[in-house]
């Protein structure tokens, strides 16, 4: 059921991306409270939820994104904000417990060399060029090098199931988890929405809305 206080927008806006985002950081990365937590892609559609359903479980949230994001991410809870274009956080000094990456734009190494020793990474995504030979072997390596490595390298897809939806509906009913909205577009305009999101900087969630009609 819909929260009262949650708009028809806000709760179409949050099931796919916020159901990846809880089920990445809860199940996959069995996030605890006080762990340090990097969400790569923090200013997209599932990165804006990860970020705040990150904090609703007490961690200390770095978020990456690009100069024009930094402050949303920061409004959305983000302890911390890394600006990509100034800064590659797979060379700082930094490790985290959970990296949560919605862009696979580096290394598998590379993100390693962030994790703690007993660190987990979640794929969650890939960059909207990649052929699929390359992202095989990104997930063909991830799946063979976990084995042989303490971190943990994990890939998922979010099931949807009314469990879940319910938790997400309680985090938004609260105020702990509120969907960012970017732009709205009207039906016959969905060509121009998904032109948009396949740009890979879409900052939250598109919407499409319904006009009401009371002639018909
Ligand atoms: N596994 C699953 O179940 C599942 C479910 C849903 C989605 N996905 C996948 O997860 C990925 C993310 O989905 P989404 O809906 O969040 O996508 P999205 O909304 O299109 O992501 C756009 C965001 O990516 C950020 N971004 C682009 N290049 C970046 C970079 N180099 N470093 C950091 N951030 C960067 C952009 O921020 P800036 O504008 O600041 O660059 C923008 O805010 C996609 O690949 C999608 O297919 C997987």
């Amino acid at each position: 059921m819909k929260p009262d206080n949650v708009t028809f927008e806000q709760a179409a806006a949050a099931p796919v991306a916020a159901l990846t985002a809880l089920q990445g950081l809860r199940d996959k990365g069995r996030i605890k409270p006080g762990q340090k937590v990097l969400i790569n892609g923090a200013a997209g559609g599932v990165g804006t939820f990860a970020v705040q359903i990150a904090k609703s479980f007490g961690t200390d949230v770095t978020g990456v994104c690009s100069t024009r994001n930094v402050d949303m991410v920061r409004s959305i809870g983000a302890d911390r904000v890394i600006d990509y274009t100034q800064e590659d956080f797979t060379k700082g000094e930094q490790r985290y417990d959970l990296l949560f990456d919605n862009v696979g734009n580096h290394s598998l190494s590379a993100c390693r060399h962030v994790l703690n020793p007993k660190g987990i990474l979640i794929m969650i995504g890939a960059p909207h060029d990649v052929r699929v030979i390359d992202l095989l072997v990104r997930l063909i390596g991830a799946l063979m090098l976990s084995p042989f490595v303490s971190q943990k390298l994990i890939t998922f897809i979010a099931k949807s199931n009314e469990e879940d939806l319910t938790i997400v509906g309680e985090l938004m009913a609260t105020g702990k988890v509120t969907p960012v909205i970017d732009r709205r577009y009207s039906l016959n305009e969905i060509p121009e929405a998904l032109e948009y999101l396949e740009k890979g900087h879409a900052r939250g969630k598109v919407a499409i809305t319904l006009e009401h009609n009371n002639e018909t």
